[in-house]
């Protein structure tokens, strides 16, 4: 018999009130992703009874001036269709703020004040990685840390595999992994929980999935936003540590990696990590052979001229950071030896678009009539803006001879199902009240990730040149095709 066991098994349930404390209460990610996810789980009526959610910040604000943030920040991200005033005003009663500088230990007596004895301490710590330590220091020597507290860290963790552990060290002090939840929002992403559904729930591709059947994979994470008001924040991060080493590594992980024993949390990590320590690591010479960077300069998306990256508020007008990856990854394992991953990633792109393409085999020997070029068939999954599975397969045209063309098989998982799909920080919100771990980054999974992307940032620091220039409103820089074009290859779009 069959059995059937889901990620929510591993979870346990906990009956008590929660006191969610966000520090970076009065932030962007705030205002756009946790409160409007944080009243979806309320209107549904996942949140449990008492819970409250309390700010944190060096504003000097009451609760009153956090409740006109929700109102004024917040609300606005929440879809029309979903916002029920009274649930909403239900919603607001739950919230509360405290001013906390979170380096200051003098601060931290305010907090302790609001905090519940009897209620499960979640701290979500959405602020820049460098208050991490601190924030975690003065909760313990301030006795705010039960030993059931749960702590939630937002991307960036650290900048490179140095500060990424000195974290990871600091915050296990307080904090056993099985109480530390590590985001990276592309795992809450319906679509991406997809793509294990797709590899694990299917046996067709399983045998295929592997060298010398498939020949090699593309990862596309395109967007059209520049970098608005992150300025000073994506100045120092680039599209490398932004994109590439957290959500492009994550899909490269969940598409490579062996079948898991189950989908408990640490079966699931497990294989991912295995993958994230097969990346082959490059040389300097590597680097300069099989990566790309772009920056974008002013141009036109969608009809609408945008200025370039330099032009962006607080960036420095010698920038050399990259708002564009282009790479070719390879991981060291029998399935996947020289199979290649081609990752790109770009902001002020052409589309919004973040899909995966499977290239396979060609078939051995054509017997077809001369005219027939036989495509290999090829998989496109897209995760973004739709969700789309398409497998392109050859048939014959209607005619005389066998002349045969590319038709697909295509799969609409919008139009397919009308429910709602939960945002990825709803997911995961959810996934933290209910102690489920397998859609959070492991700290070893986080180090190996930095492990392979050190050496590729120290190399660019090394290179005399910057990125390269691409048009706002384009594919990247000329560079990147130019590069698959070597490799005998194209970028989906282009084929
Ligand atoms: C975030 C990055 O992690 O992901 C942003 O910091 C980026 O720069 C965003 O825009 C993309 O997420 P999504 O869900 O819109 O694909």
């Amino acid at each position: 018999m069959q059995t059937t066991r889901t990620a929510s098994s591993s979870g346990t349930a906990d009956a008590r009130p929660l006191d969610l404390v966000i520090f970076g209460g009065a932030g962007d990610l705030s205002a756009r992703k946790l409160l409007p996810s944080l009243y979806m789980c309320h209107r549904d009526g996942n949140l449990p009874d008492g819970t409250r959610i309390i700010g944190v910040g060096r504003h000097r604000w009451d609760r009153e001036a956090f409740v006109n943030f929700a109102d004024e920040s917040a609300q606005p991200f929440v879809e029309a269709r979903y916002l029920e005033p009274a649930k909403w005003q239900t919603f607001l009663q739950r919230l509360d703020f405290v001013h906390v500088d979170a380096s200051q230990s003098g601060d931290y007596p305010a907090l302790a004040a609001q905090l519940r004895q009897e209620a499960l301490r979640i701290y979500y710590m959405a602020m820049p990685p460098g208050l991490f330590a601190a924030t975690c220091d003065n909760l313990a020597s301030h006795g705010l840390i039960a030993n059931d507290t749960r702590l939630v860290l937002e991307k960036p963790l650290g900048v490179d595999l140095a500060s990424a552990i000195g974290i990871g060290e600091v915050v296990s002090r307080y904090f056993s992994e099985d109480r530390t939840y590590r985001i990276d929002h592309y795992l809450g992403k319906e679509t991406v929980q997809n793509l294990m559904a797709l590899r694990f729930g299917n046996s067709i591709f399983e045998p295929l999935w592997r060298t010398p059947f498939v020949r090699s994979v593309q990862i596309t994470v395109a967007e059209t936003v520049g970098v608005g008001t992150r300025g000073g924040f994506y100045d120092e991060a680039g599209a490398m540590r932004d994109m590439v080493q957290n959500h492009l590594l994550q899909l490269v992980s969940i598409l490579a990696m062996e079948p898991p024993a189950a989908l408990t949390s640490d079966a699931v990590r497990d294989e991912k990590l295995k993958v994230l320590r097969s990346l082959r690591p490059m040389s300097p010479e590597d680097v300069r052979r099989n990566t790309v960077r772009g920056q974008y300069t002013a141009g036109a998306i969608a009809g609408e001229l945008v200025r370039g990256y330099l032009q962006e508020e607080g960036i420095p007008p010698d920038s050399r950071t990259e708002t564009f990856v282009a790479m070719r990854a390879e991981l060291g394992t029998w399935r996947w030896n020289k199979v290649p991953f081609y990752l790109r990633t770009g902001k002020r792109m052409q589309e919004r678009v973040t899909e995966v393409v499977i290239n396979f085999a060609e078939v051995p020997h054509s017997i077809f009539d001369a005219g027939s070029t036989l495509q290999p068939n090829r998989m496109v999954i897209r995760l973004q803006p739709e969700e789309s599975v398409r497998l392109t397969l050859m048939v014959k045209q209607p005619g005389e001879g066998m002349k045969l063309k590319p038709l697909s098989l295509a799969l609409n998982l919008d139009s397919a199902f009308t429910t709602r799909r939960a945002e990825a920080y709803e997911r995961l919100l959810l996934d933290v009240i209910r102690g489920r771990l397998a859609l959070f980054v492991r700290r070893d999974e986080l180090q190996a990730a930095w492990t392979w992307v050190d050496p590729i940032l120290e190399a660019w620091r090394q290179q005399d040149e910057g990125p390269r220039p691409y048009t706002a409103g384009t594919w990247g820089p000329a560079a990147s095709s130019a590069f698959m074009a070597r490799e005998g290859v194209q970028w989906s779009e282009e084929a």
